[in-house]
């Protein structure tokens, strides 16, 4: 499969939009069940773009298939965290989409200055925990109640990846 990993752009938004939708609609995976409307993602690919923000997405034959975005923190002393967020659709799995994402986005934040990468995962999310863990990310938590789906509740784990003067010990 032939998959192009770049940086966000603005005509991507509709296609982000769907990819998103796609994959917040199996109700498993990411917190939201569906996409916001397309003026709310137009608007914030637009500020994406603005800032050089580190989002990546996964084309394939010109259909926006993964997503990977790593956002800083807006006050002072988070300015150096950034929380992270990705999704491959559900079709597209297991062919290093990914990964590719993940390690674009994960340079690109450096780049910027975001030196801890957050997350939190649905703690049975063994396929993002896997990648998670093979991209260096560590766990730090374990979290109760975490995300709740139909009235059902789970646990999550939060990991964190430390690069650049916060690697350094
Ligand atoms: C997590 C996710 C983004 C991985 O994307 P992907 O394109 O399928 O992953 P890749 O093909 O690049 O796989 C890279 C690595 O991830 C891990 N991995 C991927 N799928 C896995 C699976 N089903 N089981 C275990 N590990 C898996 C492996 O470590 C793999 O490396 P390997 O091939 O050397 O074993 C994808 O499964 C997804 O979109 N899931 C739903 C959304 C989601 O969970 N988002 C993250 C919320 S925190």
């Amino acid at each position: 499969m032939d998959i192009t990993v770049r940086q966000i752009r603005i005509e991507d938004a509709e296609g982000f939009r769907e990819c998103l939708d796609s994959v917040a609609r199996e109700r498993r995976f990411l917190a939201q069940v569906e996409a916001p409307p397309l003026a709310q993602v137009q608007g914030f690919v637009q500020s994406s773009v603005d800032n050089d923000a580190a989002q990546y997405v996964a084309i394939v034959r010109g259909q926006v298939v993964g997503w990977c975005d790593i956002f800083a923190h807006w006050a002072y002393a988070l300015r150096h965290v950034g929380s992270l967020g990705m999704g491959v659709r559900a079709d597209f799995r297991g062919q290093g989409a990914g990964e590719r994402l993940l390690r674009a986005t994960i340079a690109h934040a450096l780049h910027k200055g975001i030196y801890r990468i957050t997350l939190e995962a649905r703690a049975d999310n063994l396929a993002a925990i896997r990648l998670y863990e093979k991209l260096g990310f560590e766990h730090e938590a374990r979290t109760r109640c975490a995300l709740r789906f139909d009235g059902v509740f789970h646990e999550g784990v939060q990991m964190a990846l430390l690069q650049g003067p916060a690697s350094a010990g």
